[in-house]
């Protein structure tokens, strides 16, 4: 088989969060008068917390101290940590659990790669967590995507080498990340046109049938 491993970033790629992360950022924007859209919200994809912060601010005409800035990403994280408590195992489409169970018996390994602080929460909630060999979230990194540093520690803790693992992302950020890194990626979602893809996918569920044919 080409790949040994499959590295997931998991916010937009196994779970819905992302939508989760919008509604919670435009509750921040809207209060401090800020324009924030789908199109502004796609820049944040697997960029940490305060980064995104940073990107939804420089629409304001206003400057925000660091202070304001704190207090402005942990009320974020409190919205988003409401959200996430409706996260159910079914959360996680039913095509999504075939496609990493079909993975495994594939025999190949499967981590996590993700900016995340929340990541081990969200698998927990979704009860997916057996699935994976490694699981490396924003707590685990120094620097978020686009440095490969998430997903080389990913591949680090399976001990494999970049070139035997592809990574499936959802964000532009993240496909720079893992080409960044010497990895192989596949793109769905706000990635599937990237350039930088070595792979388009609609859906996970189409990753079976493309690693069966290499
Ligand atoms: C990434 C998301 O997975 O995690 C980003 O794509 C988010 O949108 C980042 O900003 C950090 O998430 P958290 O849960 O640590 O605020
Ligand atoms: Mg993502």
């Amino acid at each position: 088989m080409k790949y040994k491993a499959i590295i997931f970033d998991l916010d937009g790629v196994l779970v819905h969060t992302d939508k989760y992360h919008y509604q919670a950022w435009k509750v921040i924007a809207d209060k401090a008068k800020i324009p924030f859209d789908e199109t502004v919200n796609n820049r944040l994809r697997g960029v940490s917390r305060m980064e995104s912060l940073d990107i939804i601010l420089s629409y304001s005409d206003r400057r925000f101290s660091e202070d304001e800035k704190i207090a402005m990403s942990e009320e974020k994280n409190e919205h988003y940590k409401t959200l996430l408590k409706n996260l159910l195992p079914q959360s996680v489409s039913a095509e999504t659990v075939k496609t990493l169970d079909e993975l495994h018996t594939m025999g190949l390994r499967l981590a996590i790669g993700s900016s995340s602080k929340n990541a081990n929460y969200i698998l927990q909630k979704t009860e997916i967590s057996h699935f994976f060999d490694a699981v490396v979230s924003g707590l685990d990194i120094t620097k978020t995507k686009p440095s490969p540093e998430v997903f080389l520690k990913a591949a680090e803790r399976l001990n494999m080498a970049p070139k035997d693992c592809l990574v499936v992302e959802d964000a532009h950020a993240g496909v720079e990340a893992a080409v960044a890194g010497g990895f192989d990626c596949a793109g769905m979602g706000d990635a599937y046109s990237s350039d930088l893809v070595t792979y388009q996918i609609n859906n996970i569920s189409e990753l079976c049938s493309i690693l069966k044919l290499l």
